[in-house]
């Protein structure tokens, strides 16, 4: 069992069997776009491509089918216990990467903003650790489509309740079937979101979407620019 250094038990570790074997396991040929989305704004390239919050390390694979070299941090040891085979993993908290500035050229959050509740603080964490010029891909949950406040239970007519404009976290869910209901999720209203990639130095530069007849996920590619990381306004 691994724990954060404030004590508290990493959510993921109670999970990650089902995680692994069930939940990604019931899911065939890319439904939501996360693959695609992952793909066209992360591109061919070659170096290490650091995936923060990599779970069982299941985007490894086609990292390294782009030509970059993945390893990946993540808090919960019991995801890990998964990953080692995909590829070269640390026990680490993405607000505390354990490498140097400027170290990496590439960098991926695929579906885990809303479990880092700090995740404004991770931004500049990433920032930290990319080389000038270096690339971040951020694919998450959709920030406008996807939460607490959605109810997807009709995937052809999506209800949007209040909490959008609320940043919050919260357990409930649309579903008993995914992950929410079982660890939580933060959310931050769109503008809060973009701001904090701005707020840590990061210039955004494409972004797109997946999943249909609503967007399940939303994806931004941004780059580091020497001179620009900014801290945060109050
Ligand atoms: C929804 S899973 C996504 C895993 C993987 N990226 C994927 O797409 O399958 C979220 C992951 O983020 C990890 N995580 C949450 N907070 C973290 C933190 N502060 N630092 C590192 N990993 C964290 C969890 O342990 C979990 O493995």
């Amino acid at each position: 069992m691994s724990r954060r250094s404030t004590g508290e038990v990493a959510a993921y570790d109670e999970i990650a069997d089902w995680y692994e074997l069930e939940f990604l396991g019931a899911q065939q040929d890319d439904p939501i776009g996360v693959g695609r989305a992952l793909r066209d704004l992360l591109g061919e390239g070659s170096g290490v491509c650091l995936e923060i919050g990599c779970g069982t390390g299941v985007h490894a694979a086609l990292v390294r089918e782009l030509g970059w070299t993945p390893v990946g941090v993540d808090l919960s040891g019991g995801m890990l216990r998964h990953a080692r085979g995909r590829l070269p993993v640390a026990l680490a908290d993405a607000a505390r990467l354990p490498l140097r500035d400027d170290s990496v050229p590439a960098v991926i959050s695929v579906m885990v903003h809303t479990d880092m509740p700090e995740y404004p603080a991770v931004l500049r964490e990433v920032a930290r650790v990319l080389t000038p010029g270096g690339l971040f891909v951020h694919v998450g949950v959709h920030p406008c489509f996807c939460g607490g406040f959605a109810d997807r239970t009709d995937e052809a007519a999506v209800v949007i309740r209040p909490g959008y404009l609320d940043g919050h976290w919260t357990k409930q869910s649309w579903t008993d079937k995914g992950i929410r209901d079982k660890v939580g999720a933060s959310h931050w209203p769109l503008p809060a979101l973009l701001n904090a990639f701005l707020d840590a130095g990061l210039a955004v530069e494409r972004f797109t979407e997946g999943g249909a007849p609503l967007p399940v996920v939303l994806a931004v590619a941004a780059t580091t620019r020497p001179g620009t990381r900014r801290t945060p306004r109050p």
